[in-house]
């Protein structure tokens, strides 16, 4: 891989800004290949070089993936002139690395979204033909039933001829207002709200908890964000 600057490839891991990682270097908390650097402006090669920071060994990775815990009011989208997008809840180190949200929640949905700079992986994620499950917390106006439940089964037929693939729906909560855990493999344009809403119960609140087999991290708060770990990584791999 090419040669990048020291603090470039220290900030890229999103703990320390590049200021910070020349500080550090300053301060002996720097080494590469098991030697002291005092200056943060060389070039290494971060697959080649080993490199830690205060004591810890920087695990370099091509590619970045974060989960982020969305909150309501920010897009799902890598910029908007009017409004705040999940990147800005990212520090800035992390914004510089051409990360986009791997699919789209509504502004108003909160949870599990992410982002990487991985295009290929990203989109095969996506893909329609690979059927990866979402899963979503609902809270609707209305009683939900067995019925609904069934219908759902089925594939509903939505108004402007969307025809849904079988999806679950399992109740959680049935009164005036109910609770849901639905669970798709497709994720067409406000899906979830057009099912429940084709039902007669429309969505007060959602919330995506799972992708895959990756469900969101309950000790994030929302509008946090981690990176996922090899093995979470591997795992979304292995779904393609
Ligand atoms: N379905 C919706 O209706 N909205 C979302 O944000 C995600 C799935």
């Amino acid at each position: 891989m090419e040669k990048q600057r020291l603090d470039k490839i220290i900030a890229s891991s999103g703990k320390w800004s590049r200021k910070e990682a020349r500080e550090l270097a300053r301060r002996g908390q720097v080494t590469v290949n098991g030697l002291f650097v005092r200056s943060a402006e060389e070039k290494y090669d971060p697959e080649k070089d080993e490199i830690t920071v205060a004591g810890e060994t920087l695990g370099y990775r091509r590619y970045t993936w974060i989960m982020l815990n969305k909150p309501a009011g920010c897009l799902s989208a890598t910029e908007d002139g009017r409004g705040k997008t999940v990147l800005d809840l990212l520090p800035q180190e992390l914004q510089r690395q051409n990360l986009f949200p791997v699919g789209r929640l509504d502004k108003d949905t909160e949870g599990l979204l992410l982002l990487t700079n991985e295009g290929g992986l990203a989109h095969a994620l996506l893909s329609p033909k690979r059927h990866v499950d979402k899963v979503y917390y609902a809270r609707t106006a209305g009683r939900l039933s067995e019925e609904d439940c069934r219908a759902f089964a089925q594939g509903l037929s939505l108004d402007g001829g969307l025809q849904c693939l079988p999806a679950k729906l399992e109740i959680l909560s049935a009164g005036e207002e109910s609770e849901a855990r639905i669970t798709l493999r497709e994720g067409k344009y406000h899906q979830v709200k057009r099912m429940l809403a084709a039902r007669g119960n429309p969505v007060v609140y959602l919330e995506r908890i799972q992708m895959g087999q990756l469900p969101l991290d309950p000790s994030l708060a929302r509008g946090a964000f981690r990176f996922l770990t090899e093995e979470e990584i591997k795992e979304l791999r292995a779904l393609v």
